[in-house]
């Protein structure tokens, strides 16, 4: 009897599972359907050609806001040269190159600074890898003032010279392109990263905190897996373009270390990681990042890449204090959450989400 009545109850249990995977197969069907639809009719086909309005020299509007280059203590610095931080910047997003952490720090400064970014619209890319067009940015109103372009896109170089003022920076974070072959788990040591922001700090004329960072995006440990040499020689000949590209570059980066002075470099990235640390401290649950289970907040969850759940996250500090809670809350927001909060409308990048929420992917 007991048996008898276990055995109907597996088998109702089974039928609703049946029919609710059912039901999530239709839902999934339909709603991607819909979405490769809208993606589709979203895609720009036809590319009008906008009027000419030269672009301003600089889009800086407080030009009058010089700043002594005296942020630390130290007697070259200290002899009163003055230089206005530099507010226009272009951003060349790549892959697996720390591009999230950076995107994150020109967020806060453009924040700061109250700048105009050049977004996308309705997503969070510009329909990459489809070429770059002006018309793609949000509210493109032809010789508007645009501060700071750094969404993905597939640079195009006359179309953003019409888009950004003359004396933009441009700026982009290459890595050694055999080791994009390799996990990105360790990539931030092999970059350089922080003796590259005291150069760009140095160069922008920007402040020790516009630089802070907590790494984002980074991935799961357990993925890391090393070329033999032989794997490697063949992927720098694959790639042979971007390898040069990347030995001349490495080469001026440390004659511009070199000049920068390697003693003042060291102390300057002692700093910044001892002000890392700090910050660390103040604004990190446990102080370091966890898995995307074990992030409690929704607000704080990294978008995980198709399949896998490998990108790790933080938990906010419940008990900040007030001076700090800002600040701690946008140096750990994922780059989708600070898009939206800085107005872009993710719809499509967003029900891209759902459908894969519901269909479990
Ligand atoms: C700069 O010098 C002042 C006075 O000597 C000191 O209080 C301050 O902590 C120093 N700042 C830094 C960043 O070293
Ligand atoms: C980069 O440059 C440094 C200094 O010149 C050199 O030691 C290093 O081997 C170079 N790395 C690559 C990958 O070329």
């Amino acid at each position: 009897m007991q048996r008898g009545r276990g055995k109907a109850e597996k088998r109702s249990r089974q039928g609703r599972q049946w029919r609710s995977v059912c039901k999530g197969l239709v839902l999934g069907t339909l709603l991607t359907s819909c979405m490769i639809l809208l993606y589709c009719l979203s895609t720009p086909q036809t590319h009008f050609s906008l009027p000419e309005v030269p672009v301003p020299y600089s889009c800086a509007h407080r030009p009058s806001q010089l700043r002594s280059k005296q942020t630390t203590n130290r007697s070259e610095q200290a002899s009163g040269q003055t230089c206005t931080p530099k507010v226009d910047i272009m951003f060349m997003k790549t892959h697996k190159t720390a591009s999230s952490t950076f995107l994150n720090i020109l967020f806060r400064f453009g924040e700061k600074h109250r700048l105009k970014f050049a977004f996308p619209d309705s997503r969070n890319d510009f329909f990459y890898p489809s070429v770059f067009q002006r018309s793609q940015v949000k509210d493109y109103r032809p010789g508007m003032c645009f501060n700071i372009i750094c969404n993905h896109l597939r640079f195009n170089a006359p179309e953003v010279a019409k888009l950004l003022p003359m004396d933009t920076s441009y700026i982009t974070i290459l890595r050694d392109p055999a080791e994009l072959f390799e996990s990105s788990f360790h990539y931030f040591g092999k970059l350089h990263f922080e003796e590259s922001l005291i150069l760009l700090k140095d160069a922008l004329c920007w402040e020790m905190d516009d630089v802070l960072f907590f790494k984002l995006n980074a991935r799961k440990g357990s993925t890391v897996s090393k070329l033999t040499p032989e794997l490697r020689a063949k992927a720098l000949e694959w790639n042979a373009i971007d390898w040069k590209l990347y030995q001349h570059l490495n080469q001026t980066f440390w004659k511009k270390v070199d000049a920068y002075g390697r003693q003042r470099m060291a102390e300057d990235v002692a700093e910044l990681r001892r002000r890392n640390a700090e910050m660390a401290s103040i604004c990190i649950e446990g102080g370091r990042a966890v898995e995307a289970g074990s992030i409690q907040e929704t607000a704080m969850q990294p978008w995980q890449p198709i399949g896998e759940k490998s990108i790790m996250g933080y938990n906010l500090k419940k008990n900040v204090d007030k001076a700090h809670r800002k600040l701690c809350r946008k140096m750990l927001m994922p780059e989708l959450q600070y898009l939206t909060e800085l107005g872009v409308n993710l719809w499509i990048t967003k029900l891209w989400g759902h459908v894969r929420d519901i269909i479990n992917w």
